[in-house]
C-alpha cells in the first residue's frame, strides 16, 4: 500500500511539507524495493536510509520548536523519539530474519498510520502556531 502525500496533510509550513512528502516518497521506496523481491541487504540499506532522513526531519521540527517556544514540544518529541526506537526494532527484525511477508506488512502500516496520525495530529498543531508567530 503506497503512502500519499494530500492537501488536509499540510502544516501550511513550506519546509514542513516538502520534508513530509520527500518522507513518503522514501517509505514508498522502501516498500517497493520489498514488493520487488529485493534482498535483506538491500532491503536493509533503504530502511537505514529512511531512518536518517526521518531523523533529519524530526531534528528540523524540534529545532522550529525550540527556537519559538512551542509549548507541546515535549509530547511532540516524545512521539518523535517513540518513531525512532519502534522503526529499530522494525530494521533489526528485518537484519535478523528478512523480509517476510508478515514483517513488511507490520512495517508498512506501522509507517501510514504512524505518519497520517502523527501528521494530523501533532504537525499540523505545529504548523498553526508557527504560523501565527511568523
Ligand atoms: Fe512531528
Amino acid at each position: 500500500m503506497a503512502i500519499t502525500w494530500t492537501e488536509d496533510l499540510s502544516t501550511g509550513i513550506a519546509m514542513i511539507d516538502e520534508q513530509h512528502k520527500e518522507l513518503f516518497k522514501r517509505v514508498n521506496d522502501l516498500m517497493s524495493a520489498c514488493a520487488k523481491g529485493k534482498g535483506k541487504e538491500e532491503i536493509v540499506k533503504v530502511m537505514e536510509f529512511l531512518k536518517e532522513y526521518v531523523v533529519m526531519h524530526f531534528g528540523a521540527e524540534e529545532k522550529c520548536m525550540q527556537e519559538t517556544g512551542f509549548p507541546d514540544y515535549k509530547a511532540h518529541k516524545k512521539q518523535h523519539d517513540g518513531f525512532v526506537e519502534e522503526f529499530k526494532q522494525f530494521k533489526n527484525k528485518m537484519e535478523q530474519s528478512g523480509p517476510s511477508v508478515d514483517l513488511v506488512v507490520k512495517i508498512n502500516h506501522f509507517l501510514v498510520d504512524w505518519l497520517i496520525n502523527h501528521i494530523k495530529k501533532k504537525d499540523k498543531a505545529l504548523g498553526a502556531f508557527l504560523r501565527k508567530k511568523m
